[in-house]
């Protein structure tokens, strides 16, 4: 059952409620977001296991911010009540918003956002939290083009202030406009970029992160002098190399193979040395072992 009590049921009518799926590091900040900001939340992985990380995850987020005085113990059983988890997708067919964060594939967004316009409310905007993907080719998956958008969170969501917001060739100006709102209302400053591959942050961003694995590569350096050099030398918040295991290794790759593909620039090359790491399974802090190792 959608809700359990007729209570709860008229306030289901009139809050609205947003879909998250995808309980990865960017789903299940982008669902504490959502449930923070006061919208009913559900939250969907194929992994139960996702689920339940994300679950324990977001809790301690939320025990922090009380710590920090920046939420009340009230306003936290609030939240997790507002915030549910599912492993069947159906449980998204009432949401007005759904923000897709699964794994960067084009084939594999394609076929679920074609599912998600099978079961999704007529009027529900489909958003997308990719990092590179063609907006234009997962709305073609759809029989609503103009409903699906880019809604790029950049990790960690709680933490981070921006929202970069992507129109594919057919989006709405009208549901441009909500997702604007949307993102206003989570607290984030918005940057609005065409739909070319990765976008503005990741077009700029990746090349960097490439380069230096392929100082790492050709022994310039070692990661750690790398790294260094980058945060003392230009005030980055981490290395290019530290941010590569935070973003996951095989986030990073595909991005790189979005920007080869999209653009046909050799500068684009993936390094040897980044497909060998995701190749071994290294693909960052979520693992584990990247290019560093993580207790
Ligand atoms: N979730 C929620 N809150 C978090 C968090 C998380 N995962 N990680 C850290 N925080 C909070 C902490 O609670 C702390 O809050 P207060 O200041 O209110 O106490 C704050 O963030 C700072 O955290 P820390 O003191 O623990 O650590 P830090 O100062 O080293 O900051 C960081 C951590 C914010 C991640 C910082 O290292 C940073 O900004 N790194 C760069 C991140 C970045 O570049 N992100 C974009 C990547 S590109 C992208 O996302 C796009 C893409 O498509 C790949
Ligand atoms: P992640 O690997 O941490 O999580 C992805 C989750 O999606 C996993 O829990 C997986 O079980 C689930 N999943 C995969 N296929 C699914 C399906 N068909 N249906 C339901 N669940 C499925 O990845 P992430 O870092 O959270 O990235 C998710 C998306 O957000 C990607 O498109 C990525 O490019 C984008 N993104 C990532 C970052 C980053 O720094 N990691 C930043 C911005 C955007």
């Amino acid at each position: 059952a959608f809700y359990l009590d007729v209570r709860q049921s008229a306030m289901a009518v009139t809050r609205e409620t947003i879909g998250v799926i995808g309980g990865g590091q960017m789903g299940s900040g982008i669902a504490q977001l959502a449930a923070v900001a006061g919208f009913d939340v559900w939250l969907h992985d194929s992994d139960p296991g996702a689920l339940r990380r994300a679950s324990e995850g977001i809790t301690a987020a939320l025990r922090r911010l009380v710590s920090k005085g920046q939420l009340s113990q009230p306003a936290v059983s609030d939240v997790l009540n507002r915030l549910r988890c599912t492993s069947n997708l159906e449980d998204l067919k009432h949401s007005d918003v759904i923000i897709e964060a699964i794994v960067e594939s084009e084939d594999v967004k394609k076929k679920l956002f074609s599912e998600l316009d099978k079961l999704a409310k007529p009027n529900a905007i489909l958003a997308s939290n990719t990092s590179s993907i063609s907006i234009t080719r997962l709305a073609s998956a759809t029989s609503r083009p103009s409903q699906v958008i880019g809604m790029h969170f950049m990790n960690p969501p709680p933490v981070m202030k921006l929202v970069e917001i992507v129109r594919g060739a057919d989006t709405s100006d009208e549901v441009f406009s909500k997702i604007k709102a949307l993102a206003e209302r989570f607290g984030k400053i918005i940057i609005c970029s065409q739909d070319f591959p990765g976008f503005i942050v990741n077009r700029i961003l990746m090349p960097m992160i490439n380069e230096a694995f392929y100082a790492l590569y050709s022994g310039v350096a070692t990661k750690e002098d790398i790294d260094t050099g980058m945060k003392l030398g230009t005030n980055h918040p981490m290395g290019p190399l530290e941010l590569a295991d935070f973003i996951g290794l095989d986030i990073c790759l595909s991005i790189m193979k979005v920007l080869h593909q999209g653009l046909g620039d050799s500068k684009y090359n993936p390094c040897p040395l980044l497909i060998q790491y995701v190749d071994a399974g290294r693909l960052g802090r979520k693992r584990g072992i990247g290019v560093y190792v993580y207790q």
